[in-house]
């Protein structure tokens, strides 16, 4: 069977490697530059300023208001103002939601017309700003992926987009932007890294590339997450966080993600849950699922866990998520059973479900959402 694998975006990693930014050919020879960043990470660690001065000489034009969870309407005021000021390149630093609208922004900014949502974009479009992406969360893997995330929240709809245009020209993964994470972020954001690798090790289109990186990715965060949401300041689990949530990242930028997010997406638009905690809880009993129908992909899962069932796995990561103060039931979620017709109705989003190795029903969906309520 032939498997392909593709990943165009050029990685950097270590401690210090964001000093290499502005040496990044696509950096030096711009002159107006796009900067996206986060709302309080990269201040509180004092690297705003640090970034900014390394790219003295070139022109900023800052766009610091990003949301955690940004609305599609945000894309357009930004596009509009990055083709305004002839932006010549897209520097974006913070976490999942910051890096998807940097990005975005820097592929629809250069389409002719009115720019549609990616997903509208022919395989062959014009071609994106040059995006650098700098990660200061080790979660969402976005550095590495061609997807992007959007909330419209008064439709109450989530847009996923996907274009190989999405993929980063470079990623600078830099351990030390991590450290002044605070630790419930930490949590969060290292579960959805966690989920990530899982989900693409249990896929429809895991082959034999993204699974090496899903179970490295496995094996690091299983083990050192919990080291990190105890004592932020420990620089060797932030540094293998970093690598983890990249390897994740690796993973699943070509099998995309299954159930879990799937799932998890009216609990985020309607509850309010954070994305991490949201696919999190699903994760043990999904997996459960998975291993009855697909058994052969366990031996190596579980040695990347540890363990050696499916039961041990589930009850592994369980633990693990309880160590670092993560929900582990709807009701830790504050999901009543009354919700959970909704998120039935609202949790098949085909091209998450379609990857999925267990068919869920509506049934069998609400069963498992039955089965985790308290
Ligand atoms: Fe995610």
């Amino acid at each position: 069977m032939n498997h392909s694998y593709s990943m165009p975006t050029r990685v950097r990693f270590g401690e210090g490697v964001r000093s290499l930014l502005p040496s990044l050919a696509s950096v030096a020879k711009a002159s107006r530059i796009a900067f996206f960043a986060g709302t309080s990470s990269l201040k509180h660690g004092g690297h705003r300023e640090e970034i900014l001065k390394s790219l003295s000489g070139k022109e900023i034009f800052s766009f610091e208001d990003i949301h955690a969870e940004p609305a599609p309407g945000d894309l357009l005021r930004f596009v509009r103002d990055v083709r305004g000021h002839q932006c010549d390149c897209v520097i974006a630093v913070g976490g999942g939601s910051v890096l998807d609208t940097g990005k975005t922004v820097a592929l629809l900014a250069m389409q002719p017309d009115v720019p549609p949502l990616p997903q509208m974009l022919p395989e062959h479009c014009t071609p994106p700003l040059p995006v650098v992406a700098i990660p200061t969360t080790s979660g969402t893997g976005s550095e590495v992926t061609p997807f992007a995330v959007f909330w419209d929240r008064k439709a109450m709809k989530k847009h996923s987009f996907f274009h190989s245009a999405l993929y980063p020209e470079e990623a600078l993964v830099d351990p030390e932007l991590t450290y002044s994470m605070p630790l419930a972020v930490t949590a969060s954001t290292g579960m959805d890294a966690f989920t990530q690798a899982c989900e693409a090790y249990w896929n429809r289109d895991a082959n034999p590339l993204s699974d090496e990186y899903a179970l490295m990715a496995i094996a690091r965060i299983i083990d050192v997450l919990p080291n990190a949401v105890k004592n932020g300041a420990d620089k060797e689990a932030r540094r293998e966080m970093a690598l983890g949530s990249l390897m994740a990242g690796l993973a699943f930028s070509n099998t995309r993600t299954t159930a879990c997010h799937s799932i998890s997406y009216p609990l985020t638009l309607r509850f309010g849950v954070p994305h991490g905690l949201a696919v999190g809880v699903m994760l043990p009993s999904v997996l459960l699922l998975n291993a009855s129908v697909t058994p052969e992909r366990g031996r190596r899962f579980f040695h990347a866990l540890g363990v050696s069932s499916v039961e041990e796995a589930a009850d592994r990561i369980r633990k693990m998520m309880k160590t670092c103060g993560l929900p582990v039931t709807l009701k830790d979620l504050g999901i009543t059973e009354k919700e959970i017709d909704v998120i039935v109705s609202e949790g098949f989003a085909p091209e998450r479900m379609g990857n999925n190795p267990y068919v869920f029903t509506a049934d069998s969906l609400q069963k498992m959402l039955l089965s985790i309520l308290r």
